[in-house]
């Protein structure tokens, strides 16, 4: 495919995200069906699998060729990344989209041939818009954002769930040396910042492919760092660990962590 292609493939995203995110705006206002899945803190909502079916419609429409991994099951079985692959999680933090109506995402991320080529995400109640597009940079709602810059840890903002810290006693040392630790309850968003630099790091126990896709493509546009917590390349198949970070705290965490 062509730059151009990407370049469509790219607007035609940003279109079809914005009019989702509009469609929940509304779709909040009525009453919804609210289920558990694995347990009584994994939630699920009307409105995360009808944000899921309206994706799977248009690009089923107009990209027939494509492939759809999407964490509500409505795509494909997806066990490779041969071809176009549209990795999608409807809303990311349905449990914030809950409780506290504001800090989830739509979260896109779209691969070709393994490769990150597109990444998308929008905090729906913020109305701001992360988007990327390979080779051409990052963005937020269309403002370039700058490369990532050289910072110290004591300078740093990092977020990680308070319960990661009973999981491994040596992330205690990151929240002794950091300026502060953060928790928003949204894997693709607290990406999105570390893109930004609102924060200079993030690091989870449990992502799925849908939680980490759209924001890898960010971070790569960026000069961020996005493996899994032992350093090793994501392979956006299977459940993994995280570290997205800028490049500078990578290395800090990993020495401190891992001793490398
Ligand atoms: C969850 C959120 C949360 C993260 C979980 C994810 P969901 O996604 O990103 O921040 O800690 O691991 O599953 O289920 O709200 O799309
Ligand atoms: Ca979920
Ligand atoms: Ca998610
Ligand atoms: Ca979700």
């Amino acid at each position: 495919m062509t730059q151009e292609q990407w370049q469509s493939i790219y607007e035609t995203a940003i279109s079809w995200t914005k009019e989702a995110g509009e469609n929940i705006r509304k779709m909040m206002d009525d009453t919804y069906e609210i289920h558990t899945k694995v347990n009584e803190h994994d939630l699920v909502t009307d409105v995360d699998r009808e944000t899921e079916l309206f994706f799977k419609n248009k690009i089923n429409e107009k990209y027939s060729t494509h492939r759809i991994m999407g964490e509500e099951g409505l795509g494909d079985v997806v066990d490779d990344l041969d071809g176009t692959v549209w990795i999608i999680d409807p809303i990311d933090g349905t449990v914030n989209f809950v409780h506290q109506k504001c800090y989830f995402a739509i979260s896109i991320g779209v691969f070709h041939e393994g490769k990150g080529m597109v990444g998308i995400i929008y905090d729906v109640m913020a109305d701001e818009i992360f988007t990327a597009l390979n080779g051409e940079g990052a963005f937020l709602n269309e403002e370039p954002l700058p490369r990532l810059e050289n910072v110290t840890m004591n300078e740093s903002l990092l977020s990680f769930n308070a319960g990661w810290v009973m999981k491994d006693r040596r992330l205690e040392a990151l929240v002794n040396q950091s300026r502060g630790i953060r928790s928003y309850g949204a894997a693709s968003l607290e990406m999105a910042y570390v893109a930004c630099g609102r924060i200079e790091a993030y690091i989870s126990f449990n992502l799925a492919p849908w939680d980490m896709a759209g924001g890898y493509v960010l971070l790569e546009e960026v000069g961020g760092i996005a493996t899994n917590y032992e350093g090793n390349k994501l392979t956006f198949l299977n459940k993994d660990t995280l570290l997205a970070a800028n490049p500078a705290i990578y290395k800090d965490i990993m020495k401190e962590i891992h001793g490398k």
